[in-house]
């Protein structure tokens, strides 16, 4: 296969909300971003993935759509938006939109004319969506059609009294689910995605990519998670979007999809298919649940770190692929806990435990996504009232624990270790009211320790997080990371990561201790002649024993 740009990329995720307020109305916007430029420039990531701009009621941030063509007014206008595509390419930099196929809002003109009977294009457009009659019990109640459950914790179907139906919605009730059975909503689908590609735009990410098709026999099930989740008909629909707009205009595209077999994981971005060209998958997110937990459970549920766990997944995807596709390496985004608080150590080891992720991660090859903040280790929230929360998930969710048994208490740490609204808090730029990022109460509160963790507070420091990440994305540039081939070694130990990338030129061996205590660790393998260039603490001789100290991390290099 000819070389693509995004195998070289090194790619910067921005959650546009929470990223630069430019007219300092609280909200992240594209000036704000555009103004940003060369700061991700300087940083050494050469394409920027932009969250979800389009007009929104922001029920869910901008997933929910009310119309794929216009910008929404919290983030500027269409000139904005061409602006910093302009400014984005004179600079050598890719862009990347946030596309989402799955579900509109409730708000979007289609859905206007679907739920109701009398609207005058309400025959067009009622099969744009999924509809269902209710069903009743033996004193004649309604009742929902299955007791499926959604992503966000509520019931997926929600009652539309003027046609007498149902309409599914996996996420939140005012993003109704999308009808892939229907051709016309499928044309009118590739028809947003051209228009974006010609205003200049470089790639996609493309939202809930795996649950594009449905069980319409609808079986009873609870979650039933596999009736709507990765059915095989959606890899058809992918490839059909694939051929017809992504491959001949020439734009990248990486798909978001939950886990995948070896064939699977091919059809998604395999080299000689057509669906994407990356993946965004899950393998190694959540990698500390707790099932014993029924009271915040599942994701919610923080327990021990499972190293193991993650380690593996990085290792299948890599030998998944290896040779056939192109893997996407990244911690974690705006879903997720910040990492440094998920898997490192937010508060004694803050500095260590960011560095020992950052050389963890961003030394392997495959394309990395970098998380808005993540350079200069945000951490989670410390939001104490449900108030501070935004969420849609969140309120739930809430509901939820109290109801499985929760305290107030209880049910606020969960969310405080474990909600997506962790990694969407304002970026941290100074020390100034409100971080820099607005001069206005921002629409979620600036973290709490602003004042120490900041950008500038780390320009100028040789040792912060923020230039040790400047430095990893030189040398993953320099040394042609991306394409290396990684080997895991001492796969079975359950505190350390430990793993070569071999480039052509070069190995790199890299050592990482996941653990606030000491551990011993055994290499067997051949050791002469690697040098230390990299470290958290101080450099060390590679040794076949090493003790390592809590969350310490060692990167050595060997010529071949
Ligand atoms: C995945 C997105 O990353 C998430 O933020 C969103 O809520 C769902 N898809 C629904 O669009």
């Amino acid at each position: 296969m000819k070389r693509k740009w995004w195998q070289d990329a090194i790619i910067y995720q921005v959650y546009l909300r929470s990223f630069k307020d430019s007219n300092n109305d609280g909200i992240g916007d594209f000036k704000g971003l555009t103004s940003k430029l060369d700061y991700l420039k300087n940083l050494g990531v050469n394409t920027v993935w932009v969250s979800p701009h389009y007009k929104s009621p922001m029920d869910d941030n901008g997933y929910d759509i009310s119309d794929y063509f216009k910008v929404s007014k919290d983030y500027g206008n269409i000139d904005d938006v061409i602006d910093f595509i302009e400014k984005a390419h004179i600079r050598n930099m890719k862009v990347i939109f946030d596309l989402v196929l799955n579900h509109t809002s409730d708000e979007h003109e289609w859905f206007k004319a679907a739920k109701n009977p009398v609207h005058v294009d309400h025959h067009k457009y009622h099969d744009y969506y999924i509809w269902q009659t209710p069903k009743y019990d033996k004193q004649g109640n309604r009742q929902m059609p299955t007791q499926w459950r959604s992503w966000f914790g509520g019931p997926v179907w929600e009652y539309n009294p003027p046609t007498n139906e149902y309409y599914l919605h996996i996420f939140s009730k005012k993003m109704p689910d999308l009808n892939w059975h229907n051709d016309n909503m499928k044309r009118d689908l590739k028809d947003v995605a051209r228009w974006w590609i010609d205003l200049g735009v470089d790639g996609f990410r493309v939202d809930a990519s795996n649950h594009l098709e449905k069980d319409w026999s609808f079986p009873e099930g609870h979650p039933g998670y596999e009736y709507f989740s990765s059915l095989p008909k959606h890899h058809e629909y992918l490839e059909e979007f694939g051929v017809e707009v992504f491959k001949p205009n020439n734009v990248m595209a990486m798909g978001e999809a939950g886990g995948a077999t070896k064939e699977e994981a091919l059809k998604y971005c395999g080299f000689e298919n057509d669906e994407f060209d990356m993946l965004i998958h899950f393998g190694h997110c959540w990698a500390d649940c707790d099932d014993s937990n029924h009271i915040t459970p599942g994701k919610w549920s923080k327990g021990q770190i499972d190293v193991l766990h993650i380690k593996k997944s990085f290792d299948k995807w890599f030998k998944m692929l290896n040779g056939d596709g192109w893997n996407l390496i990244y911690w974690h985004n705006h879903d997720h806990p910040r990492v440094i608080s998920h898997y490192g150590n937010d508060s004694v080891y803050h500095n260590e435990s960011g560095k020992m992720l950052a050389f963890c991660l961003y030394m392997m090859p495959g394309t990395p996504i970098v998380y808005q903040g993540e350079e200069i280790g945000m951490t989670n929230v410390d939001y104490h009232n449900l108030e501070d929360f935004r969420d849609v998930e969140v309120f739930t969710e809430y509901d939820n624990f109290l109801s499985f048994g929760a305290t107030h208490e209880v049910a606020m740490q969960a969310l405080r270790d474990r909600s997506r609204d962790n990694a969407r808090s304002p970026f941290q730029w100074d020390a100034t009211k409100y971080s820099g990022f607005s001069t206005t109460k921002p629409w979620m509160n600036i973290n709490y320790n602003y004042k120490v963790i900041n950008l500038e507070n780390q320009l100028e420091d040789k040792s912060s997080l923020y230039n040790t990440h400047k430095e990893l994305f030189k040398l993953r540039k320099e040394e042609k990371l991306n394409d290396g081939v990684l080997e895991f070694i001492n796969m079975k130990d359950k505190n350390t990561i430990i793993y070569v990338n071999e480039t052509e030129t070069s190995k790199f061996l890299i050592i990482t201790n996941f653990t606030t205590h000491k551990v011993i660790v055994d290499l067997d393998i051949e050791l002469t002649g690697y040098r230390n260039i990299m470290y958290n603490y101080t450099a060390r001789e590679l040794l076949p024993k090493m003790k390592l100290l809590p969350y310490e991390a060692l990167v050595y290099k060997k010529e071949k």
